[in-house]
């Protein structure tokens, strides 16, 4: 399988590095607190040791200019542009930790470079797939999360694992109001979050995470519309029950706790079965599991896809 490393990106691809959080310098910020720490827009280093995941696309590259200017991060605002806009207001945060709890045998409070170091960082190039029916090819960075949270040793009583953002409404413009019940939730089913697929973002385009994109770590699932993708991470619990999640909890006929990308199945008000790649003016057909069907299907084998959508 063809994968283009970030090296490969052409001029146009790559732009305002402005935006960027510079995670090296990031660091030496020490231990500052949520509302204390300075807010930067610090120019992005590039991850060095990234090695060439196992998975990858050929398929051209998303402009790294859309890929972080048309986002969804509604705690820095509700249109596609607002993130990019507002994300000098959700400061780096160093040291950022991830609590790690719930049914495993040993929880913790986690730095992340704790949680993702003992890691090699790997690069994979995804097709991602909004719910909106828009989608993008993006070259992430980050570990897989099955790697990054087996030594927690999960029981066997757990069956999920859910994802907690970033909580600060001093902070966060979108967390002043009340139309996301705060925090942003997400969750996976335990073998979803295992599976090599499945990663624990922390850059894309061979640098740190922006803030826009969910800095320092986010998640990224492939398979499934956008809005699983939980960003800037702060609580990662194992569960022996189905946790309840942002948008299924709000509106479960639009936003099934599954969300495998699903060209049979339409959202109540749209039709699922094509989409358009930002930057591109012509439609293409949606792919069962957003092409990812061969390494991913035999998770649902057996389920009837259409009632757990
Ligand atoms: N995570 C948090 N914390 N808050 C959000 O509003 N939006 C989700 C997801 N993760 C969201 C979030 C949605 S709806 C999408 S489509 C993706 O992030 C968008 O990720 P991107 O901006 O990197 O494309």
């Amino acid at each position: 399988m063809l994968i283009r490393r970030s090296s490969d990106i052409r001029e146009f691809e790559v732009t305002d590095h402005g935006l960027y959080l510079g995670r090296r310098k990031l660091l030496a910020l020490g231990a500052a607190a949520l509302a204390a720490a300075v807010a930067s827009k610090a120019a992005a280093a590039p991850l060095t040791g990234v090695i060439e995941g196992p998975f990858g696309t050929s398929e051209p590259l998303t402009s790294k200019i859309a890929a972080t200017h048309y986002n969804n991060f509604t705690e820095l605002g509700f249109h596609k542009d607002d993130p990019a806009e507002n994300a000098d207001r959700f400061p780096p945060l160093r040291p950022w930790t991830v609590e790690i709890g719930g049914e495993c045998a040993k929880p913790g409070r986690i730095g992340i470079e704790d949680l993702i170091r003992p890691h090699a960082l790997e690069e994979r190039i995804y097709r991602m797939r909004c719910v909106e029916t828009w989608s993008m090819v993006v070259p992430w960075i980050g570990v897989p999360l099955g790697d990054a949270l087996r030594q927690f040793e999960p029981t066997s009583r757990a069956k999920f694992v859910e994802f907690t953002s970033v909580h600060a409404p001093n902070i966060l413009p979108g967390q002043k109001t009340d139309l996301l019940p705060w925090p942003y939730v997400e969750a996976l089913r335990i073998d979803e979050a295992m599976h090599p697929l499945t990663l624990l973002a922390v850059g894309l385009y061979g640098e740190d995470l922006p803030v826009q994109n969910g800095a320092p770590l986010r998640l990224v699932v492939p398979w499934k519309y956008g809005f699983k993708g939980a960003k800037s991470i702060v609580r990662i619990r194992f569960t022996e029950t189905r946790p309840h999640t942002t948008w299924n909890d709000l509106q479960p006929d639009e936003y099934g706790f599954y969300a495998n990308v699903n060209p049979a199945v339409d959202h109540v008000r749209w039709s699922q079965a094509n989409e358009r790649r930002i930057g591109e003016f012509r439609r293409r057909p949606t792919l069962p599991f957003n092409g990812y069907a061969d390494q991913v299907a035999g998770l649902y084998a057996g389920q009837d896809l259409r009632r757990d959508f």
